[in-house]
C-alpha cells in the first residue's frame, strides 16, 4: 500500500485521533485507580497494614511548637483560600436546624481551622451557630472570636464524652484514625444519634497526593502571615527549616491515608437504622486537583 505523506491532511487526522485514543485511555486508567493509593495504604477490611506510614503531628514525642506549627499554617491555608471553607459551610448549612440557634462541637480542632470563615459563611446564609473547639491537644491562644469557645481539657475524638453535644464536625482529620478507631467515631455519632460531619482537605488520589509537592513552598510563602506570629516559626521554617520537612511530609501521608467515598461507605454499612441517615459524596473546589470526599451523618424523621 502506497504511503501517505507526512504532511498529508488524512495521516494529520489519524495521528490526532491515535493521540486522543491514548489521552483517553490514560484518562480512564486514572479514574479506574484513582482511589488505589487508598486501597494501598488502608485495609478497612483487616485493620491497619503493617506498612501504615506515620506522621509526625500524631507523634508524642513531636514538640508543641512544631505540632502548632502545623496547624497554624493549615489555618493559614485556609485563609487564602476560602473556597474551601464555602463548600464545607455549605454542606454543614444542609444538616443544621432552620430558624433556630445551633451548637458545633468540632474534634481535632488544631489551631481552629477554617471555623471562623465557616462561621460567617454560616451566618451570610441565616444560621445563628457557636462552636466548641475541642483537640487532644488544645491550642486555646490560637483562635480568639466571638462565638468560638475553645475547651481547654484534652477531647479525645474517639471517646467524646456525652455531655457535650452539638453537631459533631471534623476538618482535615479523620484521616488520623486507623479504620477501627475511624468506625468507633462514626459508631459512637450514630448510637448516641448525634449529626456528625466528617470533611477532608485533600484526597488520595494520585492528583491530590501530587498536589503536595507545592506545599514546601506555600509554607515558605506563608509562614510569615500565621496568627499567633511566633519567632520560632520563622526559626524553623527559614534557618533550621524542619517546618517545611515536617509539613510535607504529613502532607503526603495524610493524603495517602484519606478515605476515599468508597472507603466511608465500607465503614458505615454496618451502622443502619430506619431513624439515621449516611450521606457520602464528594466536594468539588475550585483550584483543587480532584473532588475532596466528605461524610454526613444524621437523625431522620
Ligand atoms: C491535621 S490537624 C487538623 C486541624 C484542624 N481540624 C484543621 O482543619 O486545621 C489534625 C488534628 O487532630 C488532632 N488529633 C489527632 N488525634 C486526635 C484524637 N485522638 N483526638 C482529638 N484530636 C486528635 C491533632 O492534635 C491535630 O490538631
Amino acid at each position: 500500500m502506497k504511503e501517505l505523506p507526512s504532511s498529508s491532511p488524512v495521516r494529520q487526522d489519524h495521528a490526532a485521533v491515535e493521540s486522543r485514543v491514548v489521552i483517553g485511555a490514560f484518562i480512564d486508567m486514572y479514574r479506574t485507580h484513582r482511589s488505589a493509593a487508598n486501597d494501598v495504604f488502608c485495609d478497612i477490611n483487616g485493620g491497619v497494614r503493617p506498612w501504615r506510614l506515620f506522621e509526625f503531628g500524631d507523634q508524642q514525642w513531636f514538640p508543641p511548637i512544631l505540632r502548632e506549627a502545623e496547624t497554624a499554617y493549615l489555618a493559614t491555608a485556609y485563609r487564602v483560600f476560602p473556597v474551601l471553607a464555602r463548600g464545607w459551610a455549605e454542606r454543614i448549612a444542609t444538616v443544621l436546624p432552620q430558624g433556630e440557634p445551633a451548637e458545633i462541637l468540632d474534634l481535632c480542632s488544631g489551631s481552629g481551622g477554617a471555623m471562623p470563615m465557616i462561621l460567617g459563611e454560616l451566618s451570610k446564609r441565616g444560621y445563628e451557630v457557636r462552636a466548641k473547639l475541642t483537640d487532644l491537644h488544645p491550642h486555646p491562644k490560637s483562635v480568639s472570636h466571638a462565638q468560638i469557645e475553645w475547651l481547654t481539657e484534652p477531647v479525645d475524638a474517639t471517646q467524646v464524652p456525652p455531655m457535650l453535644t452539638g453537631v459533631r464536625t471534623m476538618f482535615s482529620a479523620f484521616h488520623h484514625f486507623p479504620p477501627e478507631a475511624a468506625q468507633a467515631i462514626l459508631r459512637d455519632a450514630f448510637e448516641r444519634r448525634r449529626t456528625i460531619c466528617i470533611f477532608e482537605s485533600g484526597c488520595g488520589t494520585l492528583l491530590g497526593v501530587a498536589a503536595m509537592f507545592w506545599v514546601p513552598l506555600a509554607v515558605l510563602a506563608l509562614m510569615p502571615f500565621v496568627r499567633p506570629f511566633r519567632w520560632a516559626y520563622l526559626l524553623f521554617t527559614y534557618l533550621i527549616p524542619v517546618i517545611p520537612v515536617t509539613i510535607f511530609w504529613d502532607g503526603i501521608v495524610s493524603k495517602l491515608r484519606v478515605y476515599s467515598p468508597q472507603q466511608l461507605q465500607k465503614l458505615t454499612a454496618v451502622l443502619e437504622a430506619p431513624d439515621y441517615a449516611w450521606e457520602i459524596g464528594q466536594i468539588k473546589v475550585g483550584g483543587l486537583p480532584d473532588r475532596l470526599p466528605y461524610l454526613l451523618g444524621r437523625r431522620v424523621p
